[in-house]
């Protein structure tokens, strides 16, 4: 299979610079996110959120090279999704993420806290310094998504009544928001069209959607090794996702088990099995399939190019991807 680095191709030289600059941009102030940012922008990160940058600020410059507009706006774009991160294993009281202990667990949660509120401050920063009053609406909006988000998940925790549209909704804020928005700003950056813009922030959204679908049916069918971080995390922590949503359809019992939180001998088991014996992976992967197919299809409005291909594969990868 094909690795989810080899399909950054395009854009590999682009990601290193990257990967030095944010740990420059972080780590200068003190020494603890100096430590933070080695932690953070090291390796284990998949940098999917500024390949997805750089990939359509490629796609969409053509014959010209990227600018350092497009860069910054890939670097702010993994400094939030990071803040989020390092402000999501407090909530979570996670002690483990990509494999390596997280800030939360190395720092305590008030430091992690403070380098999160850190991140997000400083990525405002960078984005009002683009110059560029479109892109910072949108993505000031993301960092809004993100709390509105992770507040409705945690409202609607073991909540057996939720909706699979209110999921998505919900999947929208967390996690799509984002790369739909920078996708977008990615092209306004290159001066694209309206009509193209918005088949980025299409693209993103689908994509974002179909991303955290998987990830959340990865969390059913891998092992906590392969993962870096504990697996059925979210079932036993109430987030109720995709495949427990449409089990939930054929095997009512499910619904009582969930809205007794667990609290009975044996109770979290029987709901693995009732899970397991019924269609809820499987229809998970095939709502999955079809947010890919449709990302894909806005990425039609992009002329052909090395860049484009490559956003193509990674819509697919998205499917096979095993963490
Ligand atoms: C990961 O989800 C979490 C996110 C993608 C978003 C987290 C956002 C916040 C904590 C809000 C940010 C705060 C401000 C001030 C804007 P997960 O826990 O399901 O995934 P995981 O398994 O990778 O931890
Ligand atoms: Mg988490
Ligand atoms: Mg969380």
């Amino acid at each position: 299979m094909t690795s989810a680095t080899s399909l950054f191709a395009p854009v590999e030289a682009d990601l290193r610079t990257l990967a030095d600059s944010l740990k420059q941009l972080v780590g200068n102030r003190h020494p603890i996110l100096y430590a933070a940012a080695e932690h953070l922008f090291g390796a284990g990160g998949k940098r999917i959120r500024p390949a997805i940058v750089l990939l359509i600020s490629r796609a969409t410059m053509l014959e010209q090279d990227i600018t350092p507009r497009h860069r910054r706006l890939a670097e702010i774009t993994e400094m939030i999704h990071t803040a989020s991160l390092v402000h999501d294993d407090v909530v979570d009281e996670s002690e483990m993420r990509r494999g390596v202990p997280t800030v939360h667990s190395l720092f305590g949660s008030r430091i992690a806290v403070l380098a999160g509120d850190f991140l997000f401050a400083q990525s405002s920063w960078y984005l009002a310094n683009l110059d560029n009053l479109a892109v910072v609406k949108l993505l000031s909006e993301v960092i809004m998504d993100l709390a509105t988000g992770e507040i409705q998940q945690g409202l609607n925790s073991f909540d057996a009544t939720i909706s699979i549209e209110a999921y998505l909704q919900k999947s929208y804020y967390k996690t799509a928001s984002l790369i739909a928005n920078s996708a977008k700003a990615a092209g306004l950056i290159s001066e694209v069209s309206e009509e193209t813009a918005e088949h980025l922030y299409a693209f993103g959204r689908y994509f974002g959607l179909a991303y955290q679908i998987v990830d959340d049916i990865l969390d059913f069918t891998s092992s906590s090794d392969t993962l870096g971080k504990p697996a059925f995390s979210d079932l036993k922590s109430g987030n109720l996702t995709a495949p427990v949503l449409f089990a939930m359809e054929e095997k009512s019992y499910l619904k009582v088990l969930i809205s007794r939180e667990f609290r009975q001998e044996g109770d979290f088991q029987q709901a693995m099995s009732l899970i397991q014996d019924s269609q809820g992976i499987q229809r998970a992967r095939e709502l999955a399939t079809n947010h890919v197919k449709v990302a894909v299809d806005h990425l039609s409005v992009l002329p052909p190019s090395e860049s484009r291909q490559a956003l193509i594969d990674m819509s697919e990868y998205v499917l096979n991807r095993l963490y």
